[in-house]
């Protein structure tokens, strides 16, 4: 009885295992499982119960085999062909790499979605017969090769197609015009070129075109009006040329344009206007031109984020841009605008970013009394827009702001005091300006302040000692430049120091005092300033010699005291500025020994010129007696001093022969 049941048991145990999942299936499985890892749990003998897995519930054959983001490195073995009854296979998000074998692409002819992004597969993919596909996705990975030919040759199905972020090369062929069900199409940021079709009318299914980043050229022809499901149309960073689609307005769902940084030209369609469901319109580094006053953006009452930057547009600000009331960010800098900023853009009251830098407008009071009604106003670049006017004063309050950037506008008058109101202000930029006056010491009181540029102005006396309790540059517990404030990442990128920002916290942490009328000693209280990254002083009129203190700064990056009155010797703590990749000492009266060793030993000699008093290796001139007699007790560097003396024998010797040279010219010249 026991030996009959066991048998049973036994039996019944094998008669399962053999229904509970198809034989090449399992096999299959087990292959794949062996060539990835970490190990994955297949303890159950029906393969159909494994992880990620799900079956058939007839024939029990696998349809879906599902492991994305499991950390799984390894690569896929041909014998996955064998999976003939998958539809879903997704492994993205894992560390999978080397090819996919051929057999995958031919074999899986039920598969419906394969989504292998986010991996480090390499090598190209070259004919699908997989005419089951629904979604294709490959992004971010490192296929190489052309996009394949193939791709739409009889697929019914196909929907979804990205490719976006490998290596691709080559042209997109005409044939992606047979995909007759597609919708989204990417293969953004890969190496793709030539023209983009020119004929879309069988594509009207798309919803979206994301090409951006490639070398395409060529036109954008008109036929592309015709896909009326269009939202996204995304072509960013090409070499497009051409006009833009005169009948661009017949796209009425299209949310989002972005034909930035292309060679695009002309005027803008009239038409655009008329595509209201606009929510972000980006065509900055282009080579558009004309009246933006001809634009009537009424219609645009989803717009949100417009760029128009780095144009020749010319002309008013249009008050039309005010019916625009979802508006966040606007960005109009580098264009030919005149005028006055309309004062209907009080009414902007979602508006976060403006940026009008680069342009010819005028009246600077009047633009902030407008805009301090834009309640939510956070970055505000004004550089180089208005000239030679007064620097606005009375009460202006930005509850706010943290960027304001007014720099190169000739402004005259004295730093205003209802900056100090901005309490959330962390760059200021007030460079290039005629501004005069002392520095305040409310400077000091500012909570989150830690970008200021004062560079080119006519300020006077002294820095105040105050300046050393600014919190933003302490990092002390008052400090507020939290990361997560809404400017941590910027609807529009920003210009700053000619480089391009897109994040706030990417700023260098920075006090810019250069050329003014300064004077006084260097307080050391800036020592107290430790996040300072850029510190300059230069081009001033400072005295005293140079605070030990500020060797407190030990994340200096860059210290410029060039062009003052400063004196006696450089203080060797500062060899404790591990970060200092640049130093400038020039012109000035500073003497003794230049320290050596630490970051010391690679900064270049002009650094130091200008200092007569100065002596050291460095600048190869020699110290006087006590110093090398100093150097002398210490044994360690005995040799090296020893080596550095042809350094200053050649200069000697070779200076002995020119001034011969001059005496014996002089006596001919006689
Ligand atoms: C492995 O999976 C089986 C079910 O298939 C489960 O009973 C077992 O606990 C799992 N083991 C681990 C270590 O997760
Ligand atoms: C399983 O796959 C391998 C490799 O592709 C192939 O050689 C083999 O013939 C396949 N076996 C079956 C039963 O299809
Ligand atoms: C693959 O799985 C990931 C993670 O669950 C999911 O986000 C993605 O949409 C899946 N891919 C497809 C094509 O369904
Ligand atoms: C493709 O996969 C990537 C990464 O998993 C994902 O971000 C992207 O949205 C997917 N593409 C489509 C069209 O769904
Ligand atoms: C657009 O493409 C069609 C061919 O499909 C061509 O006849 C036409 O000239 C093109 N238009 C432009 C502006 O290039
Ligand atoms: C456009 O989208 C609508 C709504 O999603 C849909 O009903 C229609 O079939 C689509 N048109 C085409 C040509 O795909
Ligand atoms: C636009 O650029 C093309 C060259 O790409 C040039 O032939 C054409 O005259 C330009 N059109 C305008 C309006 O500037
Ligand atoms: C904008 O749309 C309206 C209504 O559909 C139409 O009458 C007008 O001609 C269009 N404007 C342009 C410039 O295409
Ligand atoms: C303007 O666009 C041109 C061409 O794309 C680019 O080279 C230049 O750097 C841009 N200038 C600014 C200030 O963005
Ligand atoms: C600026 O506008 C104000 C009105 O807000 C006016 O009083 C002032 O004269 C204007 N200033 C200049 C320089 O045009
Ligand atoms: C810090 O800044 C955030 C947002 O900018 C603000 O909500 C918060 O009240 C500030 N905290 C202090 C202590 O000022
Ligand atoms: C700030 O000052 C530097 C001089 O150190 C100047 O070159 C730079 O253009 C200024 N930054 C801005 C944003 O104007």
């Amino acid at each position: 009885m026991l030996i009959l049941s066991f048998l049973f048991l036994l039996l019944s145990h094998n008669h399962q295992s053999v229904l509970s999942c198809n034989h090449l299936d399992h096999t299959s499985l087990l292959s794949f499982y062996n060539h990835i890892s970490p190990t994955l749990n297949y303890s159950s003998t029906d393969c159909c119960q494994w992880e990620g897995i799900s079956c058939t519930t007839h024939h029990r054959r696998v349809t879906h085999l599902y492991l994305p983001g499991r950390a799984l490195s390894g690569s896929i073995t041909p014998v996955l062909g064998n999976l003939s009854f998958l539809t879903h296979l997704n492994l993205s998000n894992n560390h999978l790499s080397g090819p996919i074998p051929p057999t995958l692409f031919h074999d899986l002819n039920r598969l419906q979605t394969l989504d292998l992004s986010s991996n480090h597969f390499i090598g190209s993919i070259d004919l699908l017969f997989l005419k089951n596909l629904i979604t294709f996705n490959v992004s971010n990975n490192i296929f190489t090769g052309s996009i394949p030919l193939s791709i739409c040759k009889g697929y019914p199905f196909l929907e979804i197609l990205d490719f976006s972020m490998n290596q691709f090369s080559g042209q997109i062929f005409h044939g992606i015009c047979e995909c007759h069900q597609l919708k989204v199409f990417r293969a953004g940021f890969n190496a793709l070129s030539g023209w983009l079709p020119q004929d879309f009318h069988s594509l009207t299914t798309l919803k979206e075109i994301s090409l951006p980043n490639n070398h395409f050229s060529g036109p954008i022809n008109n036929s592309i009006v015709l896909l009326h499901n269009l939202t996204i149309l995304e072509l960013h960073v090409n070499e497009l040329s051409g006009l833009l689609p005169p009948d661009i307005g017949l796209l009425s769902n299209l949310e989002q344009l972005q034909l930035h940084t292309n060679t695009l030209n002309g005027t803008i369609p009239l038409s655009l206007m008329n595509c209201s469901n606009l929510k972000t319109l980006l065509l900055r580094n282009n080579f558009f031109g004309g009246e933006i006053s001809t634009l009537d953006f009424s219609k645009l009452q989803r717009l949100q984020a417009i760029d128009f930057g780095n144009n020749s547009f010319m002309g008013n600000i249009p008050d039309t841009l005010c019916s625009c009331r979802s508006l966040t960010a606007v960005r109009l800098a580098y264009n030919k605008l005149t005028g006055e900023i309309p004062p209907c853009m009080a009414s902007l009251t979602s508006l976060a970013h403006l940026s009008l830098s680069n342009n010819y407008l005028s009246n600077v009071s009047r633009a902030l009394k407008i805009l301090k009604n834009c309640h939510h106003l956070a970055a505000l670049f004004l550089s180089r827009c208005f000239h030679d006017e007064m620097m606005p004063d009375g009460l202006i309050e930005f509850q706010n702001l943290q960027i304001l950037a007014l720099g190169g506008c000739g402004l005259k008058g004295e730093i205003p005091n209802w900056i100090a109101k901005l309490r959330k202000l962390k760059v200021l930029n007030l460079s290039y300006n005629k501004i005069s006056g002392p520095i305040p010491t409310w400077l000091g009181d500012m909570p989150s302040l830690f970008s200021v540029n004062l560079t080119q102005n006519f300020l006077s006396g002294e820095i105040p000692a105050q300046i050393g309790g600014m919190q933003g540059l302490i990092g002390g517990d008052n400090t507020n430049t939290t990361s997560s404030s809404d400017l941590s990442h910027l609807a529009l990128p920003f210009l700053f120091d000619s480089s391009q920002y897109n994040r706030l916290f990417n700023l260098h942490r920075a006090l810019k005092l250069g050329h003014n009328r300064l004077s006084g000693n260097i307080p050391e209280e800036i020592g107290r300033l430790k996040l300072l990254q850029m510190l300059d002083l230069s081009n001033n009129n400072f005295n005293g010699s140079i605070p030990d203190k500020l060797s407190n700064l030990v994340n200096l990056e860059k210290l410029d005291m060039s062009g003052n009155h400063l004196s006696g010797q450089i203080p060797e703590v500062l060899l404790g500025l591990h970060f200092l990749s640049n130093l400038n000492v020039a012109d000035n009266d500073l003497e003794g020994e230049i320290p050596r060793g630490g970051q010391f030993d690679t900064f270049p000699e002009n650094s130091f010129e200008g200092n007569p008093k100065l002596c050291g290796e460095l600048i190869k001139r020699r110290c006087s007696q006590p110093q090398v007699e100093m150097r002398r007790r210490i044994p360690a560097e005995e040799e090296e001093g020893d080596d550095s003396w042809d350094e200053y024998i050649i200069p000697l010797v070779m200076g002995y022969f020119v001034g011969l040279f001059a005496v014996i010219s002089w006596f001919l010249v006689l």
